[in-house]
């Protein structure tokens, strides 16, 4: 469609980058589990059936305990290969409890899930909800345990139990002391191989977790957990696999607005207005909707002085009647696809092309704060070229630019002319390749500490983070945010996306991924999480403007329609959701990182 792509990434090339691995990480499946201690060390009166269910307090009862955000929905989060699996990604936040009598609960911190190991049969379990079809699943689970447990001589038993019914389960699974260190993460697993076949469940929701066995003492520390199915899915999913990032809602998780991308009538298969399965994820993980499209200059003044608020009013409708906030986007951006004609052709003086620009501003945000529900705008995005080393205002291949008289006088006139039809907006100078922390972000603060000198009215700086799954570093985005934090300024992720296939690395194309697999995933939830950390460690609360990611599906990114790097083929995958609305473990990993839970590819 256009060469935006050419004007964003080309300065990576000069950087040199090495190549994006993407994969390189790999999915790091812990070892294989424990050896069961010998039957002769496993006292029959700890053996399996009544073990678990003898201790089944009424609070466990599945009508208090089940959380639907278990709820396994489908999704294909790994290999395209037949022997597909689908791996469910525990959520270490919440969600778990006690597992029986006796026992003082658990507690979640930063490491994950602890309990205190005070006797026999107690740990700590969380729920799958039905249907979940567990038969041959495998838990892998990485735990801690206290010096104190250690010496004690317990062992640990992962279990998994039927909430209902003779609460029947498994109890086979036995990590003898032997395999844990103290203080020292140890890999842990256990196969559901009950014969009977009593796990694939459409009654009642399963309870999962780990237990403490003998006489322990001490703590111990659930830090990760993950269900792989073996079975095919009770999901409607044409390819029988299902992954639940089990994360209930994204907005509920942040205190601060959490945005997607979406479309109205720019895209008729993703119309937020008609396609249900856009609406409901959106609805069900967003409080807020930034345009792709509608609300950029020509589609909002095609012709100079007609203004066609249509589209993007039944979109702000929309929105409003969700309780779903907009940020506006974008008042001013050079991209020629939608830079109206009569600005492009413009004759007249600068002076009267800083007036239409300014006319245009007013006229839209005076309209949005009428209609209200838009609360925030991109008042100017990418102003600032990628020279380098030294970057400085876009001039030739801006429009603004050059019709302003050569000079960049037009982005702090925007700003005025924002401010003044909406004095309570956050108002924020948006763009890309500015999480480097390189010469165009030297150039964007030199620009901050101009305006704030002389009063221009800016409230934030939007961080677009285009970015790949190795670069930029989180040092340097971390660096580069916060430059803005000390300028006072909030900081806002304004269009994150995470490709898997950086095609502007010296090793492309030889390098490219081509098959979206499980270890692909799970790299990818790292790097969401890290990202996501970065953010919450580097942006005090007052001063996070809100992470938006820039689309829903990974069939709906601009990356492979919008951009022509990727040669067409749809193998960046770098959003939260796969072709069919199910969840991604990068979901998971954006919920890690904004829950402070550690950042792995597990
Ligand atoms: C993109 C849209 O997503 C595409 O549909 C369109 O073809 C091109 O623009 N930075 C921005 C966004 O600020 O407006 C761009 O959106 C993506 C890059």
């Amino acid at each position: 469609m256009q060469n935006y792509q050419k004007l964003i990434y080309i300065p990576l090339i000069s950087l040199g980058l090495t190549a994006c691995g993407g994969g390189g990480g790999g999915s790091s499946k812990p070892a294989s589990s424990a050896p069961p201690i010998s039957s002769s060390s496993t006292p029959s009166s700890e053996a399996p059936s009544s073990a678990l269910s003898s201790a089944v307090p009424s609070s466990v009862a599945p009508s208090s305990a089940t959380p639907s955000s278990a709820a396994p929905s489908s999704v294909t989060a790994s290999s395209s290969s037949s022997a597909a699996t689908t791996v469910i990604t525990l959520n270490m936040a919440s969600g778990w409890r006690g597992n029986g009598e006796g026992n003082a609960g658990v507690n979640v911190n930063s490491d994950g899930v602890s309990f205190t190991a005070s006797g026999d049969n107690i740990g700590a379990v969380t729920d799958l909800a039905k249907p979940v079809q567990l038969e041959d699943a495998i838990v892998d689970m990485v735990v801690n345990v206290s010096p104190e447990f250690k010496t004690s001589g317990a062992n640990l038993q992962i279990i998994a139990q039927i909430k209902g019914g003779a609460w029947a389960g498994e109890w086979n699974c036995w990590s003898g002391n032997e395999v844990l260190a103290a203080s020292t993460d140890a890999a842990i697993s256990c196969t559901i191989s009950e014969a009977d076949k009593k796990f694939n469940q459409t009654e009642f929701d399963v309870q999962i977790g780990v237990q403490a066995k003998g006489t322990p003492a001490g703590t111990v520390t659930i830090k990760s957990a993950k269900v792989t199915l073996k079975q095919p899915a009770n999901s409607s999913s044409s390819t029988g696999s299902v992954y639940s990032a089990n994360v209930t809602s994204l907005r509920e998780l942040a205190d601060f607005p959490i945005g997607a991308a979406v479309s109205n009538n720019d895209s008729p298969t993703y119309n937020i207005l008609t396609n249900s399965k856009e609406q409901a994820v959106v609805e069900k993980h967003f409080d807020q909707m930034t345009a792709g499209n509608i609300m950029k200059m020509s589609y909002l003044q095609p012709t100079q002085g007609n203004f066609t608020f249509t589209n993007a009013d039944a979109f702000v409708d929309y929105a409003k009647s969700k309780n779903i906030q907009v940020h506006g986007h974008a008042l001013v951006w050079h991209s020629d696809y939608q830079v109206p004609g009569f600005m492009k052709n413009w004759t007249g003086t600068s002076a009267d092309f800083i007036t239409a620009l300014q006319t245009h501003i007013t006229t839209v945000v005076d309209h949005f704060e009428a209609k209200g529900n838009v609360n925030s705008w991109d008042v100017v995005n990418e102003a600032i070229n990628d020279g380098n080393p030294v970057a400085n205002f876009r001039t030739n291949d801006s429009t603004f630019y050059v019709k302003s008289g050569n000079s960049s006088l037009y982005i702090e006139k925007a700003f005025e002319a924002a401010r003044a039809a909406a004095p309570a907006a956050t108002l924020y100078y948006n763009d890309y390749n500015i999480d480097q922390n390189n010469a165009k972000t030297t150039k964007l603060v030199e620009m901050l500490t101009d305006f704030k000198a002389r009063g221009v009215p800016i409230d934030g700086v939007g961080f677009q983070m285009h970015v790949f799954m190795d670069y930029p570093s989180i040092a340097n985005i971390s660096a580069a945010m916060k430059k803005v934090v000390d300028k006072g300024l909030k900081v806002k992720i304004t269009e994150l996306d995470v490709a898997v296939n950086n095609p502007y690395n010296g090793g492309w194309p030889g390098n490219k991924i081509t098959s979206f697999t499980q270890s692909v995933a799970l790299t990818q939830k790292q790097r969401y999480c890290e990202i996501i950390k970065a953010y919450m460690d580097t942006v005090p609360a007052n001063q996070r403007g809100g992470i938006t990611v820039w689309g829903t599906t990974d069939a709906s990114t601009w990356l492979t329609t919008a951009t022509s790097a990727y040669n067409g083929e749809a193998i960046a995958w770098p959003l939260l959701f796969d072709n069919n609305y199910n969840d991604k473990p990068s979901l998971r990993g954006f919920a890690d990182g904004l829950q402070g839970i550690n950042c792995t590819n597990l």
